[in-house]
């Protein structure tokens, strides 16, 4: 293969087949894949664990298995273990028999088998399905300065900005192949250049703005590029404590999707803007200003894709992305807190928190999983994107606090507190 980057003696020779025909086609396919974005060399991956986004047997995804099968057959596995994206099903969410007939015969018709295969390659529990694989009681949290392989979109955007640590937003498959050779191709974010900020956001609200709004809001005007955000710890705290994480990681996963932004920095919070301060900043940077008509305007521009939008919603999901132990006690709180007030049990509608198994687990250990077991919500390890993405879910009336779900279901979002008083006052 004619290749222009430069490749150390042992990356060649996996190049050239030293490690069997299999590897050399995956050495090959991380070569092209950087060439086109003219990557200059490859590095190491340095992270302890990867991070696949494939996490779903559809029944349509056979060149993915067929692949699978190639890389077992050939006796490979990857050099690093992984975690993966959440399942997308669970027999406890809410469901109906269309549903079910729909998950179980057309659809997720390969879960098993494809469970199986990411086992052998290197999946490192059963219990690894969460694309908050970054939780402490998940553990696949990288260190600053780590070069990652990762393709989910809110991991890597978490990963880069909130950790420190270096990954550009592979696909799927791409990021099996870096994890599986242990290299990856050196452009974008993973350089020191890629990482400068080309925008310079000022926040000016009059309120701690909502972090899936805001996130929005960066991610359509910046799209791609690295923005820099001042004025955001006046709300959030110049402290990544438990709170401004939680903040960061639902704030992202929409510049993320609502955008297709990779890294950002936080004056003053995040790990290179408190290093190098305004030194991050590229030369000619442009600015967009956030104030309180700017997220209203944002807000206000979401279709509402229901066939009736006047119709009461028919289920509502929290947690995309997966919600944090935090997250969950004060979700708990809040609505025990609100059902109190409006002299009601039970939330109004069916409601779905998801969050990842680990941390499912250690809630379930705490008094607030009767608790909000006693409110009717159910807790859930599913992808809600996943139990959507089907032409009989879709139908229904999906409401939910998360940017990342809005763009790509036809659900309907509303802000937290919106959420919080729909669910607990009862539907009109
Ligand atoms: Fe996670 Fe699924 Fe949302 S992977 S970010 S819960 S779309």
């Amino acid at each position: 293969m004619n290749y222009k980057m430069e490749l150390t003696a042992e990356q060649a020779a996996i190049l050239n087949g030293e490690q069997g025909e299999t590897m050399a086609k995956v050495m090959k396919t991380l070569v092209m894949y950087g060439e086109a974005f003219g990557a200059t060399k490859m590095v190491p991956v340095t992270s302890e664990k990867g991070h696949l986004v494939t996490s779903f047997g559809l029944k349509v995804m056979t060149p993915v298995y067929d692949l699978m099968d190639q890389l077992i057959n050939a006796g490979i596995t990857s050099k690093q273990k992984f975690s993966v994206d959440p399942k997308p099903v669970d027999p406890k969410v809410p469901s109906n028999f269309i549903k079910n007939f729909v998950f179980n015969k057309f659809m997720y018709t390969k879960q098993d088998s494809y469970d199986e295969q990411l086992r052998k390659l290197g999946l490192v529990s059963d219990d690894a399905y969460t694309c908050t694989c970054y939780m402490d009681q998940v553990g696949n949290l990288p260190k600053k300065g780590d070069v990652l392989s990762w393709a989910e979109s809110s991991a890597v955007v978490y990963a880069n900005s909130v950790l420190g640590a270096r990954c550009n937003r592979n696909s799927g498959i791409i990021e099996l192949f870096g994890s599986i050779v242990g290299y990856v191709p050196y452009f974008g974010l993973v350089t020191d250049e890629g990482r400068k900020a080309t925008w310079v956001v000022e926040v000016k609200c009059s309120k701690k703005p909502e972090a899936q709004v805001l996130g929005s809001a960066i991610g359509m005007k910046v799209m791609e590029d690295v923005p820099y955000v001042k004025g955001l710890t006046e709300w959030i705290g110049t402290e990544l404590n438990d709170d401004a994480k939680a903040y960061l990681k639902d704030f992202g996963a929409a510049t993320a999707s609502n955008g297709a932004v990779g890294l950002y920095h936080i004056a003053g919070l995040t790990p290179e803007a408190v290093e190098m301060g305004e030194d991050i900043i590229a030369e000619n940077a442009q600015v967009y200003v956030v104030d309180d008509a700017e997220l209203e305007r944002v807000k206000a521009s979401y279709p509402v894709m229901w066939k009736d939008p006047d119709k009461a919603p028919q289920l509502c999901f929290i947690g995309c992305p997966h919600l944090s132990l935090q997250q969950l006690k004060e979700w708990t709180d809040n609505v025990c807190e609100g059902l109190k007030k409006n002299g009601r049990a039970k939330v109004s509608i069916p409601t779905v928190f998801t969050a990842a198994p680990a941390v499912c687990d250690e809630f379930n250990k705490t008094e607030y999983a009767a608790r909000l077991a006693a409110t009717g919500v159910t807790l859930s390890y599913i992808c809600p994107l996943m139990y959507m993405n089907n032409p009989v879910a879709k139908k229904g009336r999906v409401i939910t606090n998360s940017n990342k779900l809005r763009t790509y279901t036809t659900s309907r979002y509303y802000t937290s507190e919106e959420i919080l008083d729909i669910i607990t006052k009862g539907v009109k």
